[in-house]
């Protein structure tokens, strides 16, 4: 189990160790570093395909983490990302022939290629002409974390191509675009907050804000975080791969007991404890999971709007005995991880993302 701080995304105001310079000075040296990363490893795997060297474009894009409201994207829930300095570079190029090449310092992960082929398949459905391209990806953005490896992976391959052919595309269209990708060519069916987060989150700006994201509208707001909050991110070190099959279950489920129910799913988070009760006992506990960690995304923002670090602190400890308790999506590590971070003093923390291993955010006061 590792437990050192991957990323600590926010502390906006006071002085160093907790200061936005923090974060600020890393997203820009991360964006610079993947991106030479990503152009020397274009032209090393691909030079001789290579028809116009010039012509390298770079499309960069942050990771996120979830502050609160897991595993309600896909029922039209409230949730609460924000973007992590950690970045992803995409080097592309338009080569000779007719094939597509790909490259990338994935180390173990063999499939990121499917949703970069996916972006690039369904630029290329929506009429953008995108030519034969050679792609090459550099990242620190943790794969399998909980982080939006694949969503920064897809947007950065988006902005890429994009860039190449000289056309742009709205954040919300290029999130619903690199949402599409994944469903279909990496097979998991995400909700839409890691892409639009993603999409929404300038890859230049110094600092980013929360965004409550309101996941059936596609409509978010900003949410400022308050200066004394510290937001960290914690590795468990435990990875997980999304496809394996969990998350689809855990998704079938919400869906069955808004069914039963006879609610849309995007209605289930609105269901009474009587018609939570009348469910079978798992469908129970999901659709118990999906109405009070939606409420929990409410009164978080409510807290941190009225700086009540405290309160939001129980909200993410709350999230977390959810998650693990009614959703099955956490592991013993990450639970470590959490009750470690809870005896160092942090107001509260959860695991964040899809679950099944991966990392946990921590908020403390500064
Ligand atoms: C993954 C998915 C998201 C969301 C989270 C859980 O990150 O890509 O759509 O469902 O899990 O909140």
């Amino acid at each position: 189990m590792r437990t050192h701080a991957k990323a600590r995304v926010n502390a906006p105001v006071p002085a160093p160790p907790h200061s936005t310079a923090h974060a600020s000075t890393h997203a820009g040296a991360s964006r610079e570093l993947q991106a030479t990363r990503a152009r020397d490893a274009l032209v090393r795997a691909f030079e001789r395909v290579i028809a116009r060297p010039h012509d390298i474009v770079i499309g960069c894009a942050h990771g996120r983490v979830n502050l609160i409201g897991d595993h309600v994207d896909y029922a039209g829930g409230l949730v609460l990302p924000i973007a992590t300095p950690e970045t992803t570079s995409v080097a592309l190029t338009a080569v000779r022939g007719h094939e597509d090449h790909f490259t990338s310092d994935f180390a173990g992960d063999l499939s990121w290629d499917r949703y970069a082929r996916g972006v690039v398949a369904e630029l290329r459905a929506c009429g953008i002409d995108v030519p034969p391209i050679a792609l090459a990806v550099a990242s620190d953005v943790p794969v399998g974390a909980g982080l939006s490896s694949s969503a920064a992976l897809e947007i950065a391959v988006a902005r890429a191509a994009l860039t190449l052919v000289g056309r742009t595309m709205s954040p919300p269209e290029l999130a619903l675009l690199a949402q599409r990708a994944e469903h279909v060519y990496a097979g998991v069916p995400c909700g839409i907050m890691d892409q639009w987060c993603v999409a929404h989150a300038d890859p230049n700006a110094a600092r980013h804000d929360a965004i409550l994201l309101d996941c059936a509208r596609k409509q978010h707001e900003v949410v400022a975080l308050p200066a004394t909050l510290r937001i960290e991110v914690i590795d468990s070190g435990i990875r997980h791969a999304l496809r394996d099959g969990g998350y689809a279950a855990r998704r079938r489920d919400v869906f069955e007991a808004a069914e039963r129910l006879s609610r849309p799913v995007e209605e289930l988070a609105c269901a009474s404890e009587r018609e939570v009760a009348s469910l079978p006992a798992q469908l129970a506990r999901r659709a118990r999971h999906v109405v009070t960690e939606v409420a929990r995304v409410r009164a978080a923002v409510d807290a941190l709007r009225g700086g009540d670090l405290v309160r939001f602190g129980q909200l993410l400890q709350e999230s977390h005995a959810s998650l693990r308790d009614d959703f099955d999506v956490s592991t013993p590590e990450v639970d470590r991880v959490v009750e470690l971070a809870m005896a160092r003093g942090a107001l509260g923390a959860r695991m964040t993302g899809g679950g099944f291993g991966g990392c946990v955010v921590v908020a403390t006061a500064t």
